[in-house]
């Protein structure tokens, strides 16, 4: 069984970019289970004095949860021409921790704006480059003018968005078969 997690940069009810997530746990294939995380808007600040070897009961299950997963899957908007501070707050709890060390990421910015976050989208493939996630190819993905992309209850209705997000975790799971090789022949 591979899991996957799915992390939404906005903690919005309405969010695109959670609604694209949740179209994607409906495109999952073979033995493969995509979990929305519902983690990150509970995480305190990031403050090194925290992180000790016993750390808040929140980090350790966002922490545990990561480690569980084979691969990850981040749609984000962009705030300000960066990645929304919650996100960023939840991978600088990563860092000294180490999860994300080898683990195959995706990397989804939605946005109404005609470059789909491409502010947001580079900055975070920076950070997780940084933190030794692996980015994988051709699962990055920038989403323009995502409101016309989905209908008001957040399905998505634009077949290309459709086709690319299904190319997206295909690449993901192509990724992570192949990690697990590596980690199983020791190369
Ligand atoms: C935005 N938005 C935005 N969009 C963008 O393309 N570049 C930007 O720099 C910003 N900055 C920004 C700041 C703040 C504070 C807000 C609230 C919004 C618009 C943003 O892309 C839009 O609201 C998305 O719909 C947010 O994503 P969700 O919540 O729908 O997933």
């Amino acid at each position: 069984m591979i899991k996957i997690l799915a992390l939404s940069g906005s903690l919005r009810a309405r969010s695109s970019n959670t609604a694209i997530l949740r179209s994607m746990i409906g495109l999952a294939f073979h033995d493969m289970k995509i979990s929305l995380d519902d983690q990150i808007g509970v995480l305190p600040h990031f403050n090194p004095d925290l992180d000790q070897e016993i750390v808040p009961a929140s980090v350790k299950i966002w922490r545990d949860r990561l480690q569980e997963v084979d691969g990850v899957i981040i749609c984000t908007p962009e705030y300000a021409h960066g990645i929304p501070g919650v996100l960023k707050n939840a991978l600088d709890w990563l860092v000294s921790s180490g999860e994300l060390v080898n683990k195959p990421i995706a990397v989804i910015s939605a946005s109404p704006s005609p470059d789909g976050g491409a502010h947001a989208h580079t900055s975070l493939i920076q950070t997780l480059t940084v933190m030794a996630a692996v980015i994988v190819e051709d699962a990055t993905l920038r989403l323009p003018a995502v409101s016309a992309k989905l209908s008001r209850t957040g399905e998505v209705v634009d077949s290309a968005t459709a086709q690319a997000l299904l190319s997206l975790l295909k690449a993901l799971v192509a990724a992570i078969e192949r990690e697990a090789i590596a980690l199983d022949t020791g190369l």
